[in-house]
């Protein structure tokens, strides 16, 4: 096998039916206005990891309360890794996921890094199509409507000692999210963390843990406090990295865009995307250091005339204005973070050809 051939791993699933699973008016009622991350789908998948036995016990199961044992270690030690992703249903019916094998990569890549087993790419997007195979019915089709896919794994093992856990659980949850913006897409504005890092080099910086979002949460409320939605983080350098959820790009007068390269940050599916389908129109770009005084010249001279952020999340948000305790820089809105959000849209809704080959059909 050779590494771009896709692993083919799979594990025979027993299902289990949720007896308890909402009736179709009930779960239209909860589709009409899903908002975020509070709604969840009928089932869940739940398998295990130990030593002895490797991956095993692999279920689709009625969604619920995990049972833990106190001395867990991911409760101590924080020994968890995360996914998210999308399901997109399409005009004729189909659900459609992106890219799913950048996430199942990412996800060992995370995994690695917190001393974890990894999973098969094959056995991360079958997860996917067994929970969409009960749960299909819970992919919303309304405008800008998602099935927000949350695969993640934690260490189980009942042990207080400082090693690698040797027991782990592997699950995956859905939620409908409803469009990000109401009312169409609007400029954010990001307060500049000073005071607060959000990783470190040689740290966890690029891998998705739960740890990292933890430590980011304190900067976050001081960036509301500063009436600012989000907050973006520097390193130990004065080079941007990224925001608390979201890469950033920058567009330079000559149309080349620029963003941070670190081993620091999360390697976002949506910003290599975007950045992919920005070269097919003839874009150069740069993944390199940038500093924040490159950055803050590059306004005041007209050097960069859009800066955006980008995430499965929200997908494309112009940054309107950067605020930091000395300073508050508006940023000029372009054309260019809109209009690809519109292009990668497109292709994820099945509107546009995908010539890419990114979309994963699960149903
Ligand atoms: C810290 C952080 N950076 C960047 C991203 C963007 O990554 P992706 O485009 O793969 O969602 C995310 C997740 O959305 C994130 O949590």
């Amino acid at each position: 096998m050779t590494t771009t051939d896709p692993d083919l791993t799979t594990l025979d699933f027993q299902v289990t039916k949720n007896l308890a699973a909402k009736s179709p008016a009930e779960r239209e009622q909860l589709l009409a206005d899903p908002g975020f991350g509070s709604v969840f789908t009928d089932h869940m998948v739940d398998v295990c990891w130990s030593e002895k036995g490797g991956w095993h016990r692999p279920r689709v199961q009625p969604y619920g309360p995990i049972s833990l044992d106190p001395a867990a270690a991911v409760l101590h030690y924080a020994q968890e890794v995360f996914e998210g992703m999308k399901a997109y249903r399409h005009a004729d019916g189909s659900v459609h996921t992106f890219r799913p094998e950048q996430n199942a990569r990412r996800f060992n890549r995370s995994a690695k890094r917190l001393s974890m087993p990894e999973l098969p790419e094959g056995v991360f997007i079958q997860a996917l199509r067994e929970l969409i195979a009960v749960d299909e019915a819970w992919v919303p089709s309304g405008e800008d409507q998602t099935l927000y896919l949350r695969p993640f794994m934690f260490a189980k093992e009942a042990f207080l000692g400082v090693r690698p856990a040797k027991k782990y659980g592997f699950y995956v949850i859905g939620s409908p999210a409803g469009a990000y913006f109401t009312g169409g897409v609007k400029p954010v504005s990001i307060w500049l963390s000073e005071t607060y890092a959000r990783a470190s080099e040689g740290g966890t910086g690029s891998a998705k843990t739960g740890g990292n979002y933890a430590s980011s949460l304190l900067p976050q409320s001081e960036a509301y406090d500063k009436d600012c939605d989000q907050v973006v983080f520097l390193d130990a350098h004065g080079n941007v990295e990224e925001l608390g959820g979201m890469n950033i790009v920058f567009v330079k007068k000559d149309g080349t865009l620029v963003t941070p390269a670190s081993d620091t940050i999360l390697d976002g599916v949506t910003r290599n995307s975007l950045l992919q389908l920005a070269e097919d129109r003839g874009h150069s770009i740069e993944r390199r250091p940038i500093s924040l005084n490159e950055w803050r010249e590059g306004i005041a001279s007209g050097d960069i005339v859009e800066v955006f952020a980008c995430g499965t999340a929200a997908v494309v948000t112009p940054i309107g204005t950067l605020k930091a305790a000395g300073f508050t820089d508006e940023q000029p809105i372009g054309s260019l973070a809109l209009s690809l959000r519109e292009e990668l849209t497109d292709i994820q809704y099945g509107r546009r050809e995908d010539r890419h080959n990114w979309l994963y059909e699960l149903s």
